[in-house]
C-alpha cells in the first residue's frame, strides 16, 4: 500500500471520530475501509443506552459499504481514543475481526492501527485472527 493511500485513510479515520456518538464510554473510534476498486467507505462508533446494540467504527464502514454492494476489501485504517485523544492503538474488536473475516482475505488484508499520521502499523488480519473461522470452513 502506497504512503498516500496510508496517509488519507489516517485522515479519513480521524475526521470520522467527530461523528462518534459515545455518550456512556467517550471512546471515539474511526474507521475508513478501502475496497479493492478504490473507493472508500468510512465509519464511527454509535453506542446504545441498552449497551449491547452498540456498533463499532469498523463494523459501521463494512455495513456502510455492504449496503452498498461492495464486497470486495484490500484494507481498514483504525484510529480511537477517550475523548478522541489518540495516544494508543484501537485495535480491533474480536467481533470486528470476525466480520472483516467473512468479506475479506486474512493473508492479504490489511489493518493499519494509528495514533496520527507520523505513527502507524500495518498487520494482515491473520496477524489480528490467527486460525480464524470463516467462509471457506463452510464451503
Ligand atoms: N469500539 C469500536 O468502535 N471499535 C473497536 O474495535 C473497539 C471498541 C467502540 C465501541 C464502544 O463505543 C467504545 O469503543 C468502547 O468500547
Amino acid at each position: 500500500m502506497d504512503q498516500q493511500t496510508v496517509q488519507k485513510m489516517i485522515d479519513l479515520a480521524v475526521e470520522q471520530m467527530a461523528f462518534s456518538y459515545t455518550p456512556y464510554s467517550d471512546f471515539r473510534v474511526g474507521a475508513a475501509l478501502l475496497t479493492k476498486s478504490g473507493r472508500f467507505y468510512t465509519g464511527c462508533n454509535i453506542e446504545n443506552a441498552s449497551y449491547t446494540p452498540t456498533n463499532c467504527a469498523e463494523r459501521t464502514a463494512f455495513f456502510k459499504a455492504v449496503s452498498e454492494g461492495e464486497k470486495e476489501f484490500s484494507a481498514i485504517c483504525v484510529v480511537g481514543g477517550k475523548n478522541g485523544v489518540l495516544t494508543e492503538y484501537a485495535s480491533p474488536c474480536g467481533v470486528c475481526r470476525q466480520v472483516m473475516m467473512e468479506f475479506c482475505d486474512p493473508e492479504t488484508f490489511q489493518i493499519i492501527l494509528a495514533t496520527g499520521r507520523e505513527q502507524y502499523e500495518i498487520f494482515t488480519l491473520k496477524e489480528l485472527l490467527p486460525l480464524g473461522f470463516g467462509p471457506k470452513n463452510l464451503a
